[in-house]
């Protein structure tokens, strides 16, 4: 127990340096130093500065936890027995719950919706895409609340996907750069398209903005190995320009697949690019961030692109604000 309560002390601190190095200003979060005696008795020493509770309050999951340790500096083992489960460690634990089949069985394959919809599309010379976003009647072809049943693997999209050439961006590409994490996750993340790292690595968010995304993640209390990272488009467009409509629409249904497949609690979407393919929708992401849209009873968070930040690291403020919504969404849907 001692050795847990020093590892969380340790987490809360990689918490507030995350937080710090996303920009997230004036944490003033001096967490106390812990020494574990042999009789595994636990000193907590006050920190030259007194930690500002209510910085605390609101950026780190454990406040609970903290406040108890601040305020009493004894019995916080006891505490943290009865209390640790209530938030972080069940935001940690809510990636790796599987998930109770909710979601109506349904007779068409994703496939063939997406076939339908193409039909659809066609026969209303869908030229014009919406101005907001009217997820109902688009993806799938039918009016429907939650996401198609899925019954086919990831492995089989993959293999479906084979040595792809469906586009011209196959002609550049060193790897073809498949969705990973965990296929079991509530929480999804979506980019645009590989870069040059993504290309060499055959794995998606792995440059600089992946190394922002990586703490992005962690500020939340999750890891990156606990959600699932997909791209709309596969492969690396030239010289990174944006994939073209006829690319991602090419591109994008094995992703789509793949969200039925997941069926994740949240998708957050990074960046206009992606957004709006997502999304079908002209709006772009600054109007479009910080309020959920749900799809097929998946709530998604538009927010700025990792890349946009590392450009702009003002914009930081806005993404805590997305995550926050993100990871208190999540706990909700674990309760
Ligand atoms: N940008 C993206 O949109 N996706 C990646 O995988 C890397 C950078």
């Amino acid at each position: 127990m001692s050795k847990e309560f020093s590892e969380l002390i340790k987490d809360v601190k990689e918490q507030v340096k995350y937080l710090e190095e996303l920009g997230v200003e004036n944490l003033n979060a001096n967490l106390p130093e812990i020494s574990i005696s042999q009789k595994s008795e636990i000193r907590v020493t006050k920190s030259q500065n007194e930690i500002s509770q209510d910085r605390l309050e609101k950026f780190v999951p454990t406040k609970d936890i903290l406040k108890d340790v601040i305020s009493k500096n004894k019995g916080a083992e006891e505490k943290i027995e009865s209390e640790r489960p209530k938030r972080r460690s069940r935001l940690l634990d809510s990636a790796r719950l599987s998930r109770l089949p909710s979601l109506p069985k349904r007779n068409l394959s994703n496939r063939n919706l997406q076939q339908k919809q193409d039909k659809i599309n066609e026969q209303r010379g869908e030229k014009d895409k919406m101005a907001e976003p009217k997820l109902n009647d688009t993806l799938f072809g039918d009016i429907s609340e939650t996401l198609p049943e899925s019954s086919e693997t990831i492995e089989e999209i993959r293999a479906e996907i084979g040595d792809c050439t469906r586009c011209p961006l196959h002609e550049g590409r060193t790897n073809i750069v498949h969705s990973t994490g965990n296929r079991q996750s509530d929480l999804m993340f979506v980019g645009e398209a590989p870069g040059a790292d993504e290309d060499a690595k055959g794995e998606p968010f792995v440059g600089r903005a992946g190394k922002l995304l990586n703490k992005i993640i962690e500020a939340i209390g999750m890891k990156r190995e606990d959600v699932f990272i997909g791209n709309i488009n596969r492969c690396r467009p030239p010289g990174n320009r944006q994939p073209t409509p006829e690319e991602s629409e090419t591109c994008k249904p094995y992703l789509l697949r793949e969200i039925s497949i997941v069926k994740p609690k949240v998708i957050v979407v990074l960046g206009n690019t992606a957004m709006k393919n997502l999304l079908d929708t002209k709006v772009g992401i600054t109007k479009m961030r910080g309020k959920f849209v749900d799809y097929y009873g998946v709530k998604v968070m538009p927010t700025f692109h990792p890349a946009y930040l590392l450009r702009d690291p003002r914009k930081k403020r806005e993404v805590w604000e997305d995550m926050k919504m993100v990871r208190d969404e999540i706990e909700k849907s674990a309760e």
